[in-house]
């Protein structure tokens, strides 16, 4: 398999891109649309608080070399209005390296699963800005956004989100079919995520006659199907026992260092903490590190 190569995006070639780090945004020359629209500018970046200083900041702190892949800035984000209001995210700023393998750690009710749709553009009700692969998904159009979400990231839940209806192989196959994509053209790659998930005698089966490692793996085997750059997971292993936990853990692993996908995942086991190579925590409604 010739993984990684595959899972490039051309915006990583950008020079600015990888200024990122270096400087504040007006050396980057960030070019995109998103950036030139205005958004940014509501977002505090005028206000002194995207200064150097800031990306000594927890939640910033990569190396200038890499390549970021993911970059929540400043972000702000309420539930409720009114007396019920419910700030859950402050100011939390979070960048990933292309090909890092990233924990998101935190007490339960801190926002990590918030944080988490944020940027895998679940929810767009916040304030601040979001790049992925180089673009501001922050305010692009719904249908440019769905683009970006079915070809860059793939989503993995606790709870699976398998259809109970459909076969393992209608499962996996799901989302290329949503996003009109040949699935002829995925066959390859189809046998190969089967040979990575192990699940190449269990394409018939249903989702209620596998084990829970069983269901998490085939969900796992439809987010990487369509080659995201982007892994977003939230408590994959958060239902399982601990042996199919760790089998989930070395899926992840093998995606993230033979195949060169970025992977984010919440958890709260430290034991899974331990196969990423970075662990960040939410805490006070920031990153704290
Ligand atoms: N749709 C919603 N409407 C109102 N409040 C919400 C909503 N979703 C989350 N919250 C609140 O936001 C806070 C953060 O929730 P979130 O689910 O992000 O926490 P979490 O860190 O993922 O917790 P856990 O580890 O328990 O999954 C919680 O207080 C929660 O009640
Ligand atoms: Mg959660």
């Amino acid at each position: 398999m010739n993984g990684n190569n595959n899972y490039r995006n051309t915006n990583y070639q950008n020079p600015n891109y990888q200024n990122y780090q270096n400087n504040n945004y007006q050396d980057s020359g960030y070019q995109d649309a998103g950036y030139q629209d205005g958004g940014y500018q509501d977002a505090g970046y005028q206000d002194g608080g995207y200064q150097d200083d800031d990306f000594a900041k927890a939640g910033t702190n990569v190396s200038a070399n890499a390549n970021i892949v993911i970059s929540a800035r400043n972000i702000h984000k309420t539930f409720g209005k009114g007396e019920t209001a419910q700030v859950v995210l402050d100011g939390a700023n979070l960048d990933i390296a292309e090909g890092s393998f990233v924990s998101l750690m935190g007490e339960s009710g801190s926002g990590k699963s918030t944080l988490l749709y944020l940027i895998g553009g679940l929810d767009r009700n916040f304030t601040g800005d979001i790049y992925v692969s180089g673009q501001n998904i922050s305010n692009l159009s719904d249908s440019k956004l769905s683009e970006i979400r079915c070809k860059s990231m793939g989503f993995v839940f606790q709870f699976y989100n398998l259809a109970a209806n459909l076969t393992v192989e209608d499962n996996i196959l799901l989302p290329l079919e949503m996003s009109g994509r040949r699935v002829s053209d995925y066959r390859e790659k189809y046998k190969e995520i089967l040979e990575i998930t192990g699940l190449e005698n269990k394409v018939k089966s249903y989702p209620s006659q596998l084990s829970g490692g069983q269901q998490q793996r085939v969900a796992i085997a439809r987010a990487v199907l369509g080659e995201p750059e982007i892994i977003l997971a939230d408590e994959p292993t958060g239902n399982l026992d601990a042996a199919s936990g760790a089998e989930i853990m070395e899926l992840f692993l093998r995606l993230n260092k033979e195949r060169g996908v970025t992977i984010l995942q919440v958890t709260h086991s430290a034991e899974c903490a331990s196969y990423s190579n970075r662990i960040v925590t939410l805490k006070n409604r920031v990153i704290v590190g």
